[in-house]
């Protein structure tokens, strides 16, 4: 079998690529240069891994404690496809979330304890377009206009599914975390408990900052997003049968990307749970 490769993405820094390994059969050796790279990158892409649900959950498991298990799953279908196999319309609940999450977010914010981490592989996918995109909110932090940090330091916004379903035009959603109702309210900057390093946490599901108006709170969020997610602190994976992705939901923004919604869609993913000192809300 050939050696462990962890290498940058592309020359923009954003996430790493690692080869050259199982992750079903992971040695502690390589098990430590993966979380080391995780901490490093923020995302990592393991192409052609092909894990069955268990051993994708076993996988999440080494991060942490899992956040979401639906019918005993740890890797929990997103499909626009029902049991039956016929594909869903865009008024489904579970599609108006998919699509909702065409915008750019990190998974559960809105929760009272947000994600850690997240993994997705990819099972079905249409003949083209649907792939996934990251923005590194840290890079983006350090690059922010002279004098945003100091502006934004000690504000915080709401974080709510609901908010953001709404303003996305999505009329017929529920499911998970949209009954939420206290909606957190999270730093627009948070400090990595590992790392220490300061970013951008925004997204779709920010909103209300306090002290601020309404409007005026909507035009800095959407400000701070526009610039944080320009291209070079971006990076899409155009999406092979078998990859697996995880990132790290305390400093990464992503978005599904658009594709024919009449042709399947099948991902798993599995969600690693925010630590309660780290991860609630104010
Ligand atoms: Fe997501």
């Amino acid at each position: 079998m050939s050696q462990l490769s962890i290498e940058p993405l592309s020359a923009k820094n954003v996430g790493a690529l690692v080869t050259g390994i199982d992750l079903v059969s992971l040695k502690n050796d390589e098990w430590q240069a993966i979380l080391e790279a995780f901490h490093e990158y923020g995302l990592l892409v393991f192409p052609g891994q092909h894990l069955s649900d268990e051993d994708q959950g076993a996988f999440g498991r080494r991060f942490g404690e899992l956040e979401m298990i639906v019918e005993g799953h740890s890797a929990v279908p997103l499909s626009n496809k029902t049991k039956d196999g016929d594909v869903v319309d865009k008024d489904d609940p579970i599609m108006q979330v998919l699509l909702g999450n065409e915008g750019w977010h990190t998974d559960s914010s809105y929760m009272p304890i947000s994600a850690k981490a997240s993994v997705l592989s990819a099972h079905v996918l249409p003949a083209s377009g649907g792939g996934t995109e990251w923005a590194d909110m840290r890079a983006a932090y350090e690059a922010l206009p002279e004098g945003l940090q100091e502006t934004i330091q000690d504000l915080a916004a709401f974080h709510s599914l609901k908010y953001s379903q709404a303003r996305a035009g999505m009329t017929q959603s529920k499911g998970y975390g949209y009954d939420v109702e206290e909606p957190p309210l999270r730093p627009l900057v948070k400090f990595h408990p590992v790392t220490g390093k300061p970013a951008l946490y925004i997204g779709r599901h920010a909103h209300g900052i306090p002290g601020l108006e309404n409007a005026e709170s909507e035009a800095l969020l959407d400000r701070l997003l526009s610039f944080a997610c320009s291209p070079e602190r971006c990076h899409e994976h155009h999406w092979q049968v078998g990859d697996l992705i995880i990132w790290d939901n305390r400093r990464m923004l992503h978005r599904a990307r658009p594709y024919d919604i009449q042709q399947a869609r099948v991902m798993k993913h599995t969600r690693i749970a925010g630590d309660v000192r780290t991860e609630s809300g104010m």
